[in-house]
C-alpha cells in the first residue's frame, strides 16, 4: 500500500480513540522549555491535537503531516484560530521552509519511517529550519519495544526494521543512537527513556530535547 494511503487509513482508526482528541503527555511536559509565544513547527502531527493545544497556549503554530486529507481536516477545525497554519509536508523530501524560520520544531511519534541516512538528513533539515538557539523536541519509538520480537520484525540495519504484517519500515531509537545522530547539531537538554503516551503500552519511549548549536 502506498505510504499516504497507509497513513490515511491508520489515522482514520486513531480518530475513534479519545486520546487522539487531547494534548499528549509529552507536549504538556516540554512546552515549558519553549520560548513564550514562540513559533512552533509540528512535523508528522497526525490529527493535530498537540498543535491545537500549543496554539491555545499562545504559541504561533505551523502544523504539518504527510496526509493531505488529514491536513485539510485539521485546517477546517482551526479555521477561526489565527495561531495555526496547516500544510502538507513529506519528511522524505527537503523541508519547505527558509533557514531560521522557527523557534521550535516538535514531533510526537512521527520521525520513525526513515533509515539512518534519511533520519540524519531530517535532523540536519530541522537544524537548518531552526532559529539560533532554537529548540527541537521529539518523542520516539524505543529499541526496547517488545513488538520487535513479538511480531518478528526483520532488521534492515541497526535500529531500522520492517514489520512483516504491514511491510511498514520503522526506526526504533535509544538515547545513545539519538545522541550519535544529533551531537554535532544540538546541545542536549533532555535525552532519556521516560517517554509515555496514552496510546502505547511501552513506557520507555525516547524523549529528546536539544538546542541548536
Ligand atoms: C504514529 S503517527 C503519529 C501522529 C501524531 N503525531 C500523534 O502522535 O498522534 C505517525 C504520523 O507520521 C506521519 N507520517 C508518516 N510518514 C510521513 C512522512 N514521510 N512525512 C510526514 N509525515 C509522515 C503519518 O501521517 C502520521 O500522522
Amino acid at each position: 500500500m502506498e505510504n499516504n494511503e497507509f497513513w490515511k487509513e491508520k489515522l482514520a482508526g486513531y480518530d475513534e480513540h479519545e486520546w487522539s482528541k487531547h494534548p499528549s503527555i509529552f507536549a504538556q511536559d516540554v512546552a515549558r522549555l519553549f520560548p513564550p509565544r514562540g513559533s512552533v513547527l509540528e512535523l508528522a502531527g497526525g490529527q493535530g491535537q498537540d498543535s491545537r493545544w500549543f496554539a491555545s497556549q499562545g504559541f504561533n503554530v505551523t502544523y504539518s503531516d504527510l496526509v493531505e486529507d488529514v491536513v485539510q481536516k485539521v485546517r477546517k477545525q482551526v479555521a477561526t484560530d489565527p495561531n495555526i497554519t496547516c500544510l502538507a509536508v513529506d519528511l522524505s523530501k527537503e523541508l519547505p521552509f527558509k533557514a531560521a524560520s522557527f523557534d521550535v520544531v516538535y514531533s510526537h511519534m512521527g520521525l520513525h519511517y526513515f533509515d539512518r541516512m534519511e533520519t540524519r538528513r531530517i535532523f540536519a533539515n530541522i537544524h537548518h529550519t531552526l532559529k539560533p538557539d532554537g529548540i527541537v523536541a521529539l518523542i520516539l519509538n524505543t529499541i526496547d519495544d517488545p513488538e520487535i520480537q513479538t511480531y518478528g520484525y526483520r532488521q534492515i540495519e541497526p535500529h531500522f526494521f520492517e514489520d512483516p504484517r504491514s511491510g511498514l519500515k520503522k526506526s526504533y531509537f535509544s538515547s545513545g543512537y539519538v545522541q550519535e545522530l544529533t551531537r554535532d547539531l544540538f546541545e542536549q537538554l533532555l535525552n532519556d527513556h521516560n517517554g509515555k503516551t496514552y496510546k502505547d503500552s511501552v513506557q520507555t519511549l525516547v524523549r529528546f530535547v536539544g538546542k541548536k548549536r
